[in-house]
């Protein structure tokens, strides 16, 4: 089986409140979606990057990506949600005869800037002969609050066993792409879909450098945390 990442990049960014797509904003001198870009092609181990843009996409093509040439398939089959976009990319990247039924599918947001191949790796290291698939998470650092209606605290949720999901989240293409064409609405990210299959994803360690950036102040963090690597 091979291992091939997916990203899909087709979100408008629309909590972020600017006028450029999240993906395109810019970051110690590139545009976001270049740094995990930049990760996944210097993983040795995966041999092609599906990248889904929105059909109306206007900003790919003003930068040179010609780096990532000999690993990258651009699309432009971005969908309404997020799990649109990830199933329209899998069944372009299998009418090209790009996939196969048993590759490993890595899908990762263009959002997570953060990523690192040492990242990539302890996911492939630690899925690779799993039964499921599974994806990066970390335990949850705070304490939960469920609130009632009028913003007072109805209760405190118990942390115990609490992870925030990342990605990349990684399934074999056939089951992704099945499970993704009868999930339920409102999903969020690929483990649910493949969850509601009632299979039962891993949990592999991920890190706080891997966040979403999704309001405008991550913006000053992600900085940081380029800059460090
Ligand atoms: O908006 P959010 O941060 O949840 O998006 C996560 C990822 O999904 C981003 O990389 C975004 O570009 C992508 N996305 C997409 N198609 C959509 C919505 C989001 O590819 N319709």
């Amino acid at each position: 089986a091979n291992f091939i990442a997916l990203i899909p990049a087709a979100g408008t960014g629309s909590r972020i409140g600017e006028a450029v797509p999240k993906q395109y904003l810019s970051l110690v001198g590139k545009p976001m979606i270049y740094h995990a870009l930049h990760a996944l092609y210097h993983t040795v181990r995966i041999t092609r990057i599906g990248v889904v843009l929105a059909p109306d996409d206007a900003d790919w093509e003003r930068y040179d990506w010609s780096r990532f040439d000999d690993k990258l398939m651009v699309m432009r089959c971005g969908g309404a949600t997020r799990a649109e976009s990830v199933t329209n990319g899998l069944r372009s990247l299998r009418v090209s005869g790009s996939i196969h039924d048993q590759d490993w599918i890595l899908v990762h947001d263009a959002a997570r800037p953060g990523l690192s191949v040492t990242l990539i790796e302890r996911l492939l290291d630690q899925l690779a002969e799993d039964e499921v698939g599974g994806l990066l998470a970390i335990p949850l650092a705070d304490t939960l609050k469920r609130a009632n209606s009028d913003n007072r605290v109805a209760r405190t949720e118990p942390r115990e066993r609490l992870w925030q999901a990342q990605t990349p989240q990684m399934f074999r293409a056939a089951l992704l792409l099945n499970a993704l064409q009868n999930a339920p609405e409102g999903i969020t990210d690929d483990a649910s879909a493949v969850e509601a299959t009632g299979r039962l994803p891993r949990l592999v360690m991920g890190d706080a450098y891997n966040f979403k950036v999704t309001y405008p102040q991550d913006m000053a963090l992600a900085a940081l945390v380029l800059q460090e690597k």
